[in-house]
């Protein structure tokens, strides 16, 4: 039998008063179920409604590439100063200990060397996922590549099925290769025909119209970095790629391959959450890699 032992009658039922109504502040996640919701809220702060995903996955493909030789010694230091950890499950589970805390977005597309054969109809079993508390799964997607296009988008959906299953998001990755536009246009569609096929998060690239693709896209669009800029470029493009309506970044080799990790990494967020310019952001760069 229940303790009954001093049980009081509720006084507090703020009678007039209406529940509010929750919401949820951001775009097109008005529908998800609330298990998908709450990690969408361990991706993006609420406070800002924005992300800096720090992506350390190119190994996957590239294997031991400059600035991750060593994910124990690169990654792992700087992961408190991120707010999501994007990366493969080999390298979650061997090198990124467990009481970090960090949200994870879980690359979840089979990794191959040899670009014609990427991600050949495999994905994560779910279970896998869900055993490593994934907040979210990524995958890559290579619109308009004919090699490719179908299998990788055959590989977005199967995810969003299993996704939607167990209220895991799911992150479209749009590819770019060396016969790949780098436009408006082409971005454009990608992200499209990633949401338009169950993604719940886009990441792409920034471009000159990006406000187009994000316009078009109705769920958040994170940017990827790319190839290694100096510090004040990569500022001004999360910068940019922000005022356009991104929201957030998932930056890999513009942090991890910087001198200053932890200071580009700090200097990125206070553009992305704290609305600084990129002059403000470098500042807080030179101020906190020299140790002040
Ligand atoms: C492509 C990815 C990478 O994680 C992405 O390219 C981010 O890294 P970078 O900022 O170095 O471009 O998703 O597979």
């Amino acid at each position: 039998m229940a303790d009954l032992d001093d049980i009081r009658d509720g006084k507090n039922f703020g009678l007039g008063q209406d529940i509010e109504s929750q919401g949820f502040y951001l775009k097109g996640c008005d529908n998800m179920g609330w298990g998908m919701k709450e990690r969408m809220a361990r991706i993006f702060r609420p406070g800002s409604g924005r992300t800096v995903m720090l992506a350390f996955d190119h190994g996957f493909i590239m294997g031991p590439t400059s600035g991750l030789e060593r994910i124990d010694l690169s990654i792992v230091p700087i992961a408190q100063y991120a707010d999501c950890l994007m990366a493969t499950r080999g390298m979650i589970r061997t090198s990124i200990p467990a009481q970090l805390g960090k949200p994870i977005c879980l690359r979840s597309d089979a990794g191959t060397s040899i670009l014609t054969e990427l991600n050949h109809n495999v994905i994560i079993d779910v279970e896998d996922a869900i055993r490593m508390n994934a907040s979210a799964m990524a995958i890559m997607v290579t619109a308009g590549d004919p090699a490719t296009e179908a299998k990788t988008f055959a590989n977005l959906y199967n995810l969003v099925d299993a996704g939607q299953k167990y209220g895991i998001p799911v992150m479209g990755v749009t590819a770019v290769g060396k016969d790949m536009a780098r436009d408006a246009r082409y971005f454009g569609l990608a992200s499209r025909m990633c949401v338009e096929n169950g993604a719940n998060i886009v990441k792409t690239y920034y471009c000159e119209g990006f406000e187009k693709v994000v316009a078009a896209c109705p769920v958040p669009i994170v940017i990827a970095g790319g190839k290694k800029l100096p510090e004040l470029e990569a500022l001004e493009l999360a910068y940019n790629a922000i005022q356009a309506g991104a929201a957030g970044v998932d930056m890999g080799r513009n942090v991890f391959q910087s001198d200053y990790p932890a200071a580009m990494l700090q200097a990125i967020a206070s553009v992305v959450h704290d609305g600084q310019t990129p002059a403000q952001a470098y500042d807080l760069f030179e101020t906190l890699k020299n140790g002040s």
